[in-house]
Order: C-alpha cells, then sequence, then structure tokens
C-alpha cells in the first residue's frame, strides 16, 4: 500500500465551474483540474507535452485544455487532439498524451487519485450525514505549513486545546479526563468520558443542561479525522477534516462542520462558520511554528500518555511509508487518564 494509493480532495465541485482550470499540487505532484466534454472531471500532469509550459495556465474550450504557450489542445483523457502549428498535417498519436489520473465526485467534493494500479480499490471517504434532512454543513478550506500528520493529529489533539484555544473553546481547569484509544483496521478511535463543561461559551449554547457530553474522535488512513460531539438531542456535531498533502510541509485542509441543532439549523450557519474558522486560524498559526522547528531539528517527540493517539497515528503512517498495509497492524486499546 502507498499513499498515492488514496483519494485526495483537489476541488468542492462548485468550484470546478466549466471553463475552469485549477492548479493543484497532490504528494508533490502538479495537476492541472477542469471538466471535460461530458462535465467530468479531468486531472492531467500540469506540464505540456510539447515546450513543459503548465497546462492549468491554459483555457478551456469545448472541455478541451488549451496550453497557453503554443496552442496545444488535450482531451478530457489526455490525447493531444490539436497542434496549430502542424496545421492540416495534424494526426493523432497514441504516443502523444499527458499522464492522466482518475478522478471521482462525491458528496460536493471532487477527488483525483494518482496511482494507476492501486494496491487496494479504496473508495474515497463518505462525509458523515452530508446533505441528510436535518444537517447542515459548514465548508471551509485552509491552509498548513505542516505535514499531514502532524495536522491529523492536531485536528484530534485535547490537550493544545486550552492553550491555543483559550477561551472560546475551553479553558484549562485541570479536570481529569478519561479516554480509551484503540488502533483497529487502519484507524483510530478514541472515546472520551467525564467530558460536561470544558467547551467554553460554545457549551451555554450546546449543552445547556451541563450533561455528559458524548466525545469520540477518529482517525481513518491516512488523512481524515472525525470529531464527533453529541449532547443531547438536536445538538449534534461532526467536525470532518481531510488533510490533502501537497508537500512535506504543506498541506491543504477541507473541514467540514456538520450539525444537527434542530430549529437553530439555519440561524446557526454564520456562528458556526466564525467559529470553526477562528479555531481553524490558531491551529494553522501553531502548526507554522512546529513546522519550522520540525524543519531545522527533525522528528524526535517526546511523548507522555496523552500522545497515546499519536502514537497509534503515527504507526498508521509509517506503515504506509514503508510499503505495508496498517489494516494488519495488531488492534490495540489502551485506558489513559490525563489533564486538561
Ligand atoms: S509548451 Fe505547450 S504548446 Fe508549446
Ligand atoms: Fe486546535
Amino acid at each position: 500500500m502507498q499513499f498515492a494509493d488514496f483519494w485526495y480532495i483537489v476541488a468542492l465541485s462548485n468550484q470546478l465551474q466549466p471553463n475552469k482550470v485549477l492548479p493543484r499540487t497532490v504528494l508533490g505532484e502538479w495537476l492541472a483540474i477542469f471538466r471535460g466534454e461530458d462535465g467530468q472531471p479531468v486531472a492531467l500532469r500540469d506540464r505540456c507535452l510539447h515546450r513543459n509550459s503548465r497546462l492549468s495556465s491554459g483555457k478551456i474550450c469545448n472541455g478541451a485544455l488549451q496550453c497557453p504557450y503554443h496552442g496545444w489542445v488535450y482531451d478530457g483523457v489526455g490525447n493531444v487532439i490539436a497542434v496549430p502549428a502542424e496545421g492540416n498535417d495534424f494526426k493523432p498519436s497514441p504516443q502523444r498524451r499527458a499522464k492522466c489520473y482518475a478522478t471521482k465526485e462525491q458528496d460536493g467534493y471532487v477527488y483525483v487519485r494518482l496511482a494507476d494500479t492501486p494496491s487496494v480499490d479504496f473508495e474515497p471517504f463518505s462525509m458523515p450525514h452530508y446533505g441528510q434532512t436535518g444537517w447542515e454543513t459548514v465548508r471551509v478550506i485552509n491552509r498548513f505549513a505542516n505535514n499531514v500528520t502532524n495536522c491529523a493529529e492536531n485536528f484530534i489533539d485535547i490537550p493544545h486545546t486550552a492553550f491555543v484555544h483559550p477561551g472560546v473553546f475551553r479553558t484549562s481547569r485541570q479536570q481529569k479526563l478519561e479516554m480509551t484509544v484503540e488502533r483497529w483496521n487502519g484507524s483510530v478511535l478514541v472515546e472520551y468520558r467525564n467530558e460536561n463543561s470544558n467547551l467554553g461559551w460554545y457549551s451555554r449554547f450546546l449543552n445547556l443542561q451541563s450533561a455528559e457530553i458524548k466525545h469520540s474522535d477518529r482517525f481513518y488512513m491516512p488523512n481524515i479525522t472525525s470529531v464527533e460531539y453529541k449532547m443531547a438531542r438536536n445538538r449534534h456535531l461532526f467536525i470532518t477534516s481531510q488533510s490533502i498533502p501537497e508537500t512535506d510541509n504543506s498541506t491543504l485542509v477541507y473541514t467540514d462542520v456538520t450539525y444537527n441543532y434542530g430549529i437553530w439549523n439555519k440561524l446557526a450557519r454564520p456562528f458556526v462558520r466564525w467559529t470553526a474558522q477562528h479555531i481553524i486560524r490558531q491551529d494553522v498559526e501553531i502548526l507554522g511554528i512546529q513546522g519550522e522547528a520540525i524543519a531545522k531539528y527533525g522528528t524526535q517527540f517526546y511523548n507522555t500518555p496523552a500522545d497515546t493517539i499519536h502514537i497509534f497515528v503515527e504507526s498508521i503512517m509509517a506503515a504506509i511509508s514503508r510499503g505495508e498495509d496498517p489494516r494488519l497492524l495488531p488492534n490495540q486499546s489502551v485506558k489513559v487518564t490525563f489533564w486538561v
């Protein structure tokens, strides 16, 4: 198994308008993304076969992509279908074909897979409750100057919240929490206990009765995290993030906040968006700082029991880096006590 076997988001469906070509980077590969004649997303290597101009700077005519330099035209599978300098002598040739990648569209996202023959035929991750009656989704996109592993770990890391998100999200009051962390089938599943009031002012809306919060976090290989809070009927929230590896120190993160607040669903939208973006901006900053120190000193970490989640996530990422299938790692389940 390798990272190229998985599907990565390259655009929101509504960002990819007909007649538009988007430049993207996934796992260091440059891509030009557009809609072909049939409206389906197309992903070509962002490099013209002729003299290496970037196709993403070109333009779309009738679902074909024209290079901005000498006007070669590529169809939706990468075939060169016109070369202006050859005039009527132009003949199509199977050799003149740009590298083309598989695409899919699901839950309002456009996905690309880089492996031509993946070792496992995965499907894109299904976003929880997306588009379902009673649920609203707010989507935000942010770029982090760090790698996927550190981003994903941050999104399911509780101890940082009191320091990076003081007030808004939770305040440090040295509350004792318990969690069960399980590594299973290429995923890390975390269940928290004893949580009731450490969500800061948000809890006044979400958790009027200060009941125990049902809070679970998930990591799904190789780049997805999902945080779930359930307080009561109509107070149910998922924060799902897909972290797209652009390069070793750049990650583009698509975050869906999908919630069911009953009659408040529509009214809450601007508030949910503002809160999500506010919290994520704080994470962008701290992860940028961490990224700088990692670039200089590497990733030797000093873990505490509260970092068990990270150790499991890293074991899964390391397995894929070695070309192994992390689903074959032994199942493990650990109970951990920590304080926030
Ligand atoms: S470089 Fe693209 S047509 Fe010449
Ligand atoms: Fe955070």
